[in-house]
Order: C-alpha cells, then sequence, then structure tokens
C-alpha cells in the first residue's frame, strides 16, 4: 500500500514537470472602426468607401511567459498593416497599466493585411493619402481593442502546453509575378517546390487537462479574394477562417464571444494572389501579358480572378479551405512540443544607413551592398492583378483628393546618387528626400525576433515575397544550426510598421508592382537577412542589442480631409422604425431582408456587440441572439438618403443557414443618431417576427 502511494507520489510529480512548460495568456478584442465614409485601406482606392459591415475585425492575443518569468506577446490583427504610432501607443497604455513588462523588445503586433477595413492609422503621407489622412474615429478603437485583448490575455494566464504543426494546404493561391521569380538562381529554386510556399504553420496552445485553448496560424496566402469594389468591411478570407474555427470551438455562441481563440496570420505572401483562376483581361477574357500584365487591347484591364463566381464567393472558398486546415491541425493533436525559455529582440534600424557584405549567388561573388533612401518606381502607380491602377498619381490640375493636391508640390527630384542607389527602378516618387509637410515613408523601421523554445517569429516590416522569406528562414536555420539548435522560423510580414515590399535582389531587376515597392533598393531584403541574423544571434547568446533610432512621432503633424457626422433625421418616422419588414416565413437557404430609418453607423461602432442581432424566441418567452453582424451569413449597407436633411436607411441581410432550427425569429437593429444640439443618442429597432421552417 504504501509502495502504490509512493507509485502514485512519483507518478504525480513526473506528470507535473511534463505539463506546465509555459504560462499562457489569450485573448480577443473587437477592433472595427468606422465601417461607412472612410476610405478602405489596402488597394489605396479612394473610392472605395465603407457602406457597411459583413465581417467585423478582431485582435487575438497569446502571451507566452517562461519558467524564468520572461514573456513575449504576439497579436494577429485583422487589420491591413500595423502603425508604428499604433504600436507606440499601445505599448504607452500597456505601461499606464503593467509597468515595464510590455516593451518594444518583447511585443509583436501583426496584420493579417486584409484590404476590407478602414484605413488613416499609419501617420505617414505615402499610407494615408488614399485615406483621407489620419483618421482617429479608426485609430482609436485599433489601438484600445489591441490594448484591451493583451489586457484579457493577461488576466486569464494558465500553466500549459504549446505544439507546433505542419501541413500543407492545396488552391489557396498562386504567385502573381511568376517571372520575376524565376530570376532568382536555379540552384537555389531548385532546393524548393514551386513558386508558392504551401505550408501552414500552427502554435496550439493546450492547458493542464488536456484542453486546447487557442491556436495561431500563419499561411502566405495575400487577404484580397475582395476586390477594390468591396464596400463592406471584411476580414477577407483569413477572417473568415478565424470565425470559421471559432464557431466550431466555441459552439452556441456569438462571433467574438467563447474562450477558444483561433487566430491567422499572414506568411511570406508579397507576390501571392488568392485570385487562383489567374488574370485575364475583362474586357475580351484574353490572357494578360506575363510581365506588364497588360492586355492586347487599348483600354483593357488585366484582373485576376476565382475561384468563385463573385469575390464573396472566393473568399468562402479560399476562407474554407485555410479554415479546414488550420481545423484539422487541432483536431489531430501531437506535433513538436516547444520547451525551455522564450527570447525576444527588437532593433529599429535606419535603412539607409545600412551597409555589409553578401554573397550574389548568381555571380559567386561576395559583393557590398547598402540600403537607399526611400523611392519608388513606376510600376507602383500600376498597381497588381489584385487591384490595379488604384493610386492616382497623374500630374492633372487636380486629382480630386484632397489630401494630394496638399501634399503633390513636396515630392522631391531624385539626385543622381538616389538613381543609382536605387537602379534599375526608374524613381517615380523620391519619397526619400522629403520630409514636407511631414515623413512619406518611415525613414526608421522595426525589426524584431520573438522565440519560445526553438520556434522562431521573425516579423517583418512590410510584405516579403515567397523567394525573399525561404532566403531569410534558411539563413536563420543556419544561425541556429551553427549553435546546435533546430530552429523552426516562422517569417510574417505586416508586422510592427509597414514599408510597402521586400522583393529578392533577382526579382528586383523586373521591376514588377512588387519590386517598384521596394522602398530601400535593391538590397533591401539583403540588410533585413543580415538584420535578423544578428536579432537572433543576441537572442542564443543572451545578449541585449541597443535599441536604435525611435522613429519620430508625427502624431501633431497631421492633416485629416474626413468631414465630421454633423446631423441624422429620421424624417416623419422615428429612427429604428422599420421601412420594409421581412417576410412572414421563410425556408433554409432564403435570405432575410429588413430595412430601418437609421442614423450614421459612425456614431456608435458598436464594439464588442452589433448594429444587428438575428433572434430566435425561446420556450420561455426570451428572445435569444443567434448571429450579429459580425457572422458571415449576415451584411448590411447603410446609405443617406437626403445628405442636406441627413436623413439615411440601412438594409440588412441574413442568409439563413442549413444549421439553424425551426422556430419564430425577429431582427433588432441598435444604433445611435446624432444631432447638433441632443448630441448622440442610441435607439432601437425591432422587425416582426417570421418563421423559419
Ligand atoms: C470584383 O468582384 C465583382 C463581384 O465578383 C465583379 O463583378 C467585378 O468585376 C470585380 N472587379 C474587379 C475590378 O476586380
Ligand atoms: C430562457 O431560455 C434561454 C435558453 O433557451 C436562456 O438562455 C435564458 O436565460 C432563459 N431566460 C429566462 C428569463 O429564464
Amino acid at each position: 500500500m504504501g509502495n502504490l502511494k509512493l507509485f502514485f507520489g512519483v507518478l504525480a510529480a513526473v506528470v507535473m514537470t511534463i505539463q506546465g512548460q509555459f504560462t499562457i495568456g489569450l485573448g480577443r478584442f473587437d477592433i472595427t472602426g468606422p465601417s461607412v465614409e472612410v476610405p478602405f485601406m489596402g488597394y489605396a482606392s479612394m473610392d472605395q468607401r465603407g457602406h457597411g459591415i459583413h465581417t467585423r475585425q478582431f485582435a487575438r492575443t497569446f502571451i507566452v511567459q517562461d519558467a524564468a518569468g520572461r514573456r513575449v506577446v504576439y497579436v494577429a490583427t485583422d487589420l491591413a498593416m500595423i502603425s508604428h504610432a499604433m504600436r507606440r501607443d499601445v505599448l504607452a497604455q500597456l505601461q499606464a497599466r503593467f509597468g515595464n513588462m510590455y516593451r518594444y523588445d518583447n511585443v509583436m503586433l501583426s496584420a493579417q493585411h486584409t484590404h476590407g477595413g478602414p484605413g488613416g492609422y499609419h501617420q505617414y503621407i505615402m499610407y494615408d493619402v488614399t485615406c483621407l489622412g489620419f483618421i482617429r474615429e479608426t485609430y482609436n478603437p485599433i489601438v484600445n481593442g489591441i490594448v484591451q485583448s493583451i489586457t484579457i490575455a493577461h488576466n486569464s494566464m494558465f500553466s500549459g502546453r504549446v505544439f507546433l504543426t505542419e501541413t500543407t494546404v492545396n488552391d489557396f493561391g498562386v504567385n502573381r509575378s511568376p517571372k520575376a521569380y524565376l530570376l532568382n538562381p536555379q540552384v537555389e529554386r531548385n532546393r524548393f517546390s514551386g513558386d508558392i510556399d504551401r505550408t501552414m504553420t500552427q502554435l496550439r496552445f493546450v492547458d493542464n487537462q488536456g484542453q486546447v485553448r487557442g491556436a495561431f496560424s500563419w499561411l502566405a496566402v495575400h487577404p484580397v479574394s475582395m476586390n477594390n469594389t468591396n464596400l463592406f468591411v471584411s476580414s477577407d478570407n483569413l477572417g473568415l477562417a478565424s470565425i470559421l474555427l471559432e464557431q466550431e470551438r466555441n459552439a452556441n455562441q456569438l462571433i467574438g464571444r467563447g474562450s477558444f481563440i483561433g487566430a491567422f496570420s499572414t506568411a511570406n505572401s508579397g507576390d501571392i494572389s488568392p485570385n487562383i483562376n489567374g488574370p485575364r483581361c475583362i474586357g475580351t477574357g484574353l490572357y494578360c501579358d506575363p510581365i506588364e500584365s497588360s492586355c492586347p487591347n487599348q483600354g483593357d484591364v488585366c484582373i485576376a480572378f476565382g475561384p468563385g463566381t463573385t469575390h464573396i464567393d472566393s473568399t468562402r472558398i479560399i476562407g474554407t479551405r485555410i479554415y479546414n486546415a488550420a481545423s484539422l491541425l487541432v483536431r489531430n493533436g501531437g506535433g513538436r512540443e516547444l520547451t525551455g525559455t522564450v527570447g525576444f529582440q527588437n532593433q529599429f534600424v535606419e535603412m539607409s544607413t545600412q551597409t555589409g557584405q553578401w554573397l550574389n549567388e548568381a555571380t559567386g561573388r561576395v559583393e557590398s551592398f547598402r540600403g537607399c533612401l526611400s523611392a519608388f518606381g513606376m510600376s507602383f502607380a500600376a498597381g497588381t492583378t489584385d487591384g490595379p491602377g488604384g493610386f492616382d498619381f497623374t500630374q492633372g490640375s487636380t486629382s480630386g483628393n484632397p489630401f494630394w493636391d496638399a501634399v503633390r508640390d513636396f515630392v522631391a527630384e531624385p539626385t543622381p546618387d538616389d538613381i543609382a542607389c536605387h537602379a534599375p527602378k526608374p524613381i517615380l516618387l523620391n519619397t526619400g528626400r522629403t520630409s514636407r509637410p511631414f515623413l512619406w515613408i518611415p525613414p526608421i523601421v522595426p525589426t524584431q525576433i520573438i522565440t519560445i523554445g526553438d520556434a522562431v517569429i521573425a516579423g517583418l516590416p512590410g510584405e516579403i515575397t515567397t523567394m525573399g522569406g525561404r532566403r531569410l528562414r534558411t539563413q536563420l536555420q543556419a544561425v541556429g544550426q551553427a549553435v546546435g539548435r533546430n530552429p523552426h522560423v516562422i517569417v510574417t510580414g505586416m508586422v510592427n510598421m509597414y514599408s510597402s515590399y521586400i522583393v529578392t535582389f533577382e526579382e528586383y531587376q523586373m521591376q514588377r508592382y512588387e519590386a517598384a515597392s521596394t522602398a530601400f533598393g535593391p538590397h533591401t531584403l539583403t540588410i533585413y537577412i543580415q538584420q535578423y541574423s544578428r536579432l537572433y544571434q543576441a537572442i542564443l547568446n543572451n545578449q541585449v542589442l541597443t535599441p536604435g533610432p525611435l522613429p519620430l512621432d508625427q502624431t501633431a503633424d497631421q492633416l485629416t480631409f474626413l468631414l465630421p457626422v454633423i446631423n441624422d433625421d429620421s424624417g416623419s418616422a422615428n429612427f429604428g422604425a422599420v421601412v420594409v419588414q421581412p417576410r412572414a416565413s421563410y425556408t433554409r437557404g432564403q435570405e432575410v431582408f429588413a430595412r430601418f430609418v437609421s442614423g450614421n453607423p459612425r456614431n456608435a461602432l458598436m464594439t464588442e456587440s452589433s448594429y444587428f442581432f438575428v433572434e430566435r424566441l425561446e420556450l420561455n418567452g426570451s428572445w435569444l441572439p443567434i448571429a450579429s453582424d459580425a457572422n458571415w451569413e449576415t451584411r448590411f449597407i447603410w446609405r443617406r438618403t437626403s445628405t442636406i436633411r441627413g436623413t439615411s436607411e440601412i438594409d440588412f441581410f441574413w442568409d439563413i443557414p442549413n444549421n439553424v432550427a425551426n422556430g419564430q425569429y425577429r431582427i433588432r437593429h441598435e444604433g445611435a443618431s446624432r444631432g447638433p444640439v441632443t448630441g448622440v443618442r442610441s435607439y432601437t429597432g425591432i422587425t416582426m417576427m417570421f418563421a423559419i421552417g
């Protein structure tokens, strides 16, 4: 008996030591900004202004703390990009709450890169010019939401384990600059299969009871399944994958509720398109020129489509494929358990002052390199086959864009040295030599690596191409292997700041869109490979690098051309009055439609709530919300019916999914109106009930 007790005691001790390698925190918070009137960030099209919500945007966080009490924080957001201002202000708020626990070196913010969300959060001219400047209405909910998601993770730490798994995903993307990829040396290309990375990497967070509490996945996909005609706030294909994974694991909860966190980030997706049917000339259906992306017939444009019949359908198909792969990884379990310590290193670098030596694989020679002051090439203005010609840089009398008209005259002429440094890029916008009215492109960028055991997350401040990511991964693996480690490197773009594209030296020679948008010259990638090697070496050697020069705070210089909401008028009805009622009954698969008298959605963002709820009548007589405006199956469109009077209407749609129960349903609309005297007032509108079944 005593022996048996001893045996179980020892067993318990062994189990205890196997479990709880790390202390883990997970959190999620709504970051959806103004869904109407603000131009979207991504396609650089000022006409692409929201008119409603298809899916909401969220920030999802993991915190991992090792036995020594050191922490790393990773935040995956449904945003196009992260800005330095965002990260700085998030850290300032965290420091006010938690002291020096969260800093530049151990907090990494990433964006999955949807092109379907309101913009105006960069504070650099190039990235805010098509968004009517700096938009506080977009910025504040993002900063607050990221802080909230980290705070929720901080307040719910549990002892658990982290596993790394991988799987291959098929038919989610194609290389959109395949000819540029082919310029990479043959010997290098031979080491990889194809011109796109199909591997999804997942970190799975498991508590001591064996329950999976969260999963963060990385895949080299561009979330541009929704094209530049989309006017719905949308988290695109990666956002849908999150929604589906969280719906699977948080049964019977509204989107954005429930304890399981399922997040997705983009990887080395700079040259990847999810529009897998490929580009066609839309006028004639002919193939486009593979280098110029031009069409034989003048005036025809080259645009990529598929795999669905509409872009919403394509988003559903690609998002579902990504979700299926991630869901399988969660259900299969297993994988490589991460053990040991966490590591982190952040350093700000001024790109134009970076120099070094590199082995040019094409010539076999060691050559010296330098960075350039930022500049954009001619092809930048042309855009990509996922969103052609969005940027209006014609030098006509007026562009129709008040921001561009205000700053256009400050573009500087390139010097002979600029031209030599960027060659063969023909310089269109010499952004690096102008700081008027304030900086156009960040000259100083953050570089950062966080590690959990041997998982190495290298977060880059830009969009890195397939081969660019492979080159960086190969180099960091070699750095780790040189000291006997077996690192698994995850390269992810769109982290901590945005500075456009990162292509290889060879891809740069073709000057397609991605190369024209590689801002710091032909050796932008070479600089990052040298820099990220330094960061990883410092982590492995337990050194702390100097923080580097902090980017300028340009908050006081910002221009804003978005008009405020002045007045809402409900006409002869009340706010929330139902103009068009749903039909009396529906069957599954049909679409419910209702129209309400409304205020401007900018008056209240309904953060962590919703403008609409689909509600079901329960047996006890109460109404249970079963869907919100964050569901894939719901969407709404707002429009001003009279700009002069300030009246507006809002249309709500619900595609009834196949799994809803028979019963009585209704639609509840929550909104807010603004009056010059009364200020903002909330209102509710409720439809008549309708039957499903
Ligand atoms: C965008 O998608 C819509 C819906 O699928 C389609 O009608 C339109 O032609 C597409 N436009 C562009 C510019 O890609
Ligand atoms: C009514 O039933 C629902 C579940 O169907 C439950 O969520 C709700 O709390 C109940 N309300 C009351 C007042 O009992």
